[in-house]
This record gives C-alpha cells, sequence and structure tokens, in this order.
C-alpha cells in the first residue's frame, strides 16, 4: 500500500509551528522560478542560500523521493527551522549544511541541478560562489537562480533621493547610486555565468508591484525593516538618520497621496546556465 495513504495530521504546536507563511517576496521569485526550472527524476539537487527552506523543501516535494536534495546557508537558525520543515513534511530526501556557498561541501561533478532564489545580491563574493558551483555541477549540469534586478524599487528611490537633495545632501548622491547599482542588470548577471565557465545562458524577465497605503506602513512593514532598513541606515550619517527617516516618510506619505497609494514596481529575472562539458 502506498505510505501517503497512511498519512494524518497531527494537531500539535511543533508541527503548525512550522505549517505556515513563506514571504511574499520569496514565493513572487520561487515562482518565477517554479514556473521555468525543468524537473527531472533521479537528480541530484542543490539550493545555495535555501534559508527556512524555500525553495528547497517546495522542490524537494515536486522532485520527489527518487532525487536527492541539498541544501546550503550560513544562517543556523534558518537551517535548523528548515529541518523541522523537512521533518514535518514527511521529506526523506532532504540534507542541509551550515556553509557557506563560497565553499561548498561537494565532491566535483556531483549535481545536477543548482537553484538560488535571491542568494545572488546576499553572496560577499558571487564569482567566488559561482565558480564552486561550476565545480560541483556535473557536465552538463544547470545553475537556474532568481533574482530582483536594477531598478528595483524604482519609485522609492526617487523619492529617497528627492529627500537628500532636499535636505542638501548632494554629497551623499553617491552612496545611493552605489546601493542601487549593487544589483545586477541581466547583462551583468549573464556575464558572470559566462566568465565562470556557463554557456548556454538563458533569462526570462517578469515583474510585479508592491502596494502599500504610504510610507508609514512601508518603513513599519516587518519584511521591509528586516530586508533593508539597515543598508538605507548605512547612507546616512548618524546624526542625520532621525531627521532623514522623518522627511522620507512625510515624502512618501505625499507620494502616497498623490498617486493613490505607494506602487513599488520590483524587476525580477531567472537566468540559467550550462556548464560546459571540458574535455
Ligand atoms: C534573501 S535570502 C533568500 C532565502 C531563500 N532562498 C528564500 O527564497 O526565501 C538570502 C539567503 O542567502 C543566505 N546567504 C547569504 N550569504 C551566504 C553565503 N555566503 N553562503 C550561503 N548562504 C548565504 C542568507 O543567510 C539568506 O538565507
Amino acid at each position: 500500500m502506498p505510505e501517503y495513504l497512511n498519512y494524518k495530521f497531527t494537531d500539535t504546536p511543533s508541527s503548525v509551528s512550522t505549517f505556515d507563511e513563506l514571504p511574499l517576496w520569496s514565493a513572487s521569485f520561487g515562482l518565477l522560478l517554479l514556473k521555468h526550472l525543468e524537473l527531472k527524476p533521479c537528480i541530484a539537487f542543490l539550493d545555495i542560500g535555501s534559508g527556512a527552506g524555500f525553495p528547497l523543501l517546495e522542490l524537494a516535494g515536486r522532485l520527489g523521493p527518487s532525487s536527492k536534495c541539498y541544501g546550503i546557508d550560513t544562517w543556523i537558525n534558518a537551517n535548523d527551522r528548515a529541518r523541522q520543515k523537512a521533518i514535518n513534511y514527511g521529506l526523506s530526501n532532504v540534507e542541509i549544511s551550515d556553509c557557506t556557498a563560497e565553499e561548498l561541501p561537494f565532491e566535483p561533478d556531483s549535481m545536477d541541478v543548482i537553484v538560488s532564489n535571491l542568494g545572488i545580491n546576499n553572496f560577499n563574493n558571487p564569482d567566488k560562489v559561482f565558480r564552486e558551483c561550476h565545480r560541483v555541477l556535473k557536465p552538463g549540469g544547470k545553475l537556474a537562480i532568481t533574482t530582483n534586478l536594477n531598478g528595483h524599487w524604482r519609485e522609492f528611490y526617487c523619492v529617497f533621493e528627492a529627500t537628500l537633495v532636499q535636505m542638501n545632501r548632494q554629497d551623499l548622491l553617491q552612496h545611493l547610486k552605489e546601493h542601487e547599482e549593487h544589483r545586477g542588470s541581466v547583462d551583468s548577471i549573464a556575464d558572470m555565468f559566462t566568465r565562470n565557465g556557463f554557456t548556454d545562458v538563458r533569462h526570462f524577465l517578469d515583474s510585479f508591484i508592491m502596494r502599500f497605503v504610504d510610507g508609514r506602513a512601508f518603513l513599519n512593514h516587518y519584511f521591509v525593516k528586516l530586508g533593508w532598513l539597515e543598508s538605507w541606515k548605512g547612507m546616512i550619517p548618524d546624526e542625520l538618520q532621525a531627521t532623514f527617516f522623518d522627511s522620507l516618510e512625510h515624502n512618501l506619505n505625499e507620494y502616497a497621496r498623490d498617486n493613490n497609494g505607494l506602487y513599488l514596481t520590483v524587476p525580477m529575472a531567472y537566468i540559467e546556465g550550462e556548464k560546459v562539458i571540458t574535455l
């Protein structure tokens, strides 16, 4: 009898503790990945920067027990949560390691597919990560990433820039420019694939809009605080932060009033390359 016929949901605090949410941010990019990634049976699959288990666990479920799925992340607490999810979801084909993507604990030529959902903007040395992926992929293996691109939240960054100008702090505009440009374009990311040995690089573009009532709601949103606030504070001298963020919030509120809400564009890309077969 198939094992799944014995499944019973157990309503306990530990099972419900992982029942649960995925940040809508991650989900939007994950849907793009799930749309374009080719799924095959019996593969060795790796998710780098797998965080709290996404998309690792979703893909482990979709690939099924014939595939072995690995996740790696430097974030120990997130890895522990992902391991608990794997138990609760009944996934026995998943293994998660506490390690950096810059030094992968896998043999050369051992993986068929590597993915990373929103990892690339977070790696200190993305070229090194790409070289590691190239090393551990089998010849013909695929690396597929999703990321937000340069132009991310351009409406917000326009107001950010206008606020700096309004405060006569044009000297800080260069920090803002560098902050915005650290997100790659499709071309710059495709270059990273090719210079690290990948071929047949292809991409799919998409975008979505994040809507907030106003600047106050936006700046207080839990995921905005978690993901971006520190880097924005880093652009502003300590003694100016309180005044700057007050003005920024005020300007965002005015922008939202004039535009019937704060609509923020998120350009995103799925980019995939294949490991060149070296003879
Ligand atoms: C934006 S989160 C994405 C997490 C997850 N993939 C998702 O879609 O929700 C980026 C992840 O990359 C991880 N990370 C950052 N630098 C890393 C590195 N050098 N090696 C492995 N993981 C890293 C972070 O700990 C974090 O979990």
